[in-house]
């Protein structure tokens, strides 16, 4: 009798409300296990990503220096505290407070995407997903790969400045180093090289850099970090002359400073790493052949970014009832 009427039941609905029904069902078994999953928003937010990628498309057309600043963001975010949007938090002593972050931009970017959502989906998306969606369009609106990825972040009610000193790289540290922190959050030595080639965009303030040479006192060059290019070098001297205002920035990627593309590792072979901590990938025989590999194809660096920005952005993830959904993304809920 209960068999007839299964089949009498699944015979009968149509097709669509049964793929309809399943769906609903493995999102709230998402929700409630707590883990990300691709679709999140499917029923209480169907337009988020049309509304994220709208917004990084029109601020990025009016402000070429978006994309860079996005992609930045959120590698600083998931390091610290995990890819909660703690970055975001506004305040004394919060992680905007480290010197590191105070070069951080885009959050205008993030908070207006907010503000629409909350028109059209209130109290429903996380700033953390928000963040973490932008950054994966400002790569694909750049020329990089598109890549789906999964949401149902929550916010964190945390943002503390003591927590970024420990958990961030600085372009002083050697390999080693480098691969303590990365695999202290899950990231293996293949991401390091590969997460590294998000410097194809971007750009720099001179003093993130300007050890490396110094200007003699007859304004000729001397190359402290003899692997740098001299050339190249020379070059960037002239950009950031001994006494420049701190606020001059230069493009990471010499040469195409707003692809998304494996120019950052033929820059590499070149010597025209920007960074000490981005040269070291070509010093290090560790890294050396994946850093060759990258430079002669751009369609497996594209493989690997995929997969190495997944990891990224997964990076202890709050879901199901840990933290919030905050209403604006620099303040945590009242
Ligand atoms: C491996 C260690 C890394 C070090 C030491 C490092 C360091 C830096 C520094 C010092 C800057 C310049 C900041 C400024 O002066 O304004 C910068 C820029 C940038 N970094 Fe990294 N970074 C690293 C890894 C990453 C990763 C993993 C990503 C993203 C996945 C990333 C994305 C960027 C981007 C896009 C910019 C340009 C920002 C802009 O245009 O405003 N970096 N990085």
């Amino acid at each position: 009798m209960v068999m007839e009427t299964k089949t009498l039941l699944f015979s009968t609905l149509p097709r669509l409300s049964y793929v309809l029904i399943l769906v609903l069902f493995s999102l709230v078994a998402a929700a409630a296990s707590g883990s990300l999953s691709f679709n999140f928003y499917a029923a209480s937010c169907p337009t988020v990503e049309f509304i994220v990628v709208n917004t990084v498309r029109s601020a990025s057309s009016s402000d070429p220096t978006i994309p860079g600043k996005l992609l930045r963001l959120v590698f600083h975010d998931c390091f610290v505290e995990g890819c909660d949007a703690s970055v975001l938090l506004q305040g004394n002593g919060t992680e905007q407070s480290d010197p590191a972050n105070k070069s951080l931009g885009g959050f205008a970017v993030i908070n207006s995407a907010k503000r629409l959502l909350e028109i059209f989906c209130p109290e429903t998306v996380s700033c953390a997903d928000i963040l973490a969606l932008a950054a994966r369009d400002a790569v694909a609106i750049t020329g990089g790969p598109m890549i789906q990825i999964p949401t149902g972040r929550r916010d964190g009610r945390e943002s503390l400045v003591a927590n970024v000193r420990p958990n961030i790289v600085d372009t002083s540290f050697t390999m080693d180093d480098m691969i303590k922190i990365f695999s202290s959050k899950g990231l293996s030595l293949e991401d390091l090289v590969t997460l590294s080639g998000a410097h194809t965009i971007g750009a720099a303030h001179c003093s993130a850099f300007s050890d490396r040479f110094q200007e003699d006192s007859h304004g000729k060059l001397k190359l402290i970090d003899s692997f740098l290019d001299t050339s190249y070098a020379r070059e960037l001297m002239s950009m950031c002359p001994a006494g420049a205002s701190p606020s001059i920035t230069v493009n990471n990627d010499p040469e195409t400073s707003s692809a998304f593309d494996n120019q950052y590792y033929r820059n590499l072979l070149a010597h025209k790493g920007l960074f000490q901590s981005d040269s070291v990938l070509l010093e290090d025989e560790r890294t050396r052949e994946q850093v060759k590999d990258f430079a002669n194809d751009e369609g497996r660096f594209f493989e690997s970014w995929r997969q190495s920005f997944l990891k990224l952005t997964s990076i202890g993830v709050k879901t199901g009832e840990d933290g919030e959904i905050r209403r604006f993304c620099s303040e945590i809920n009242g």
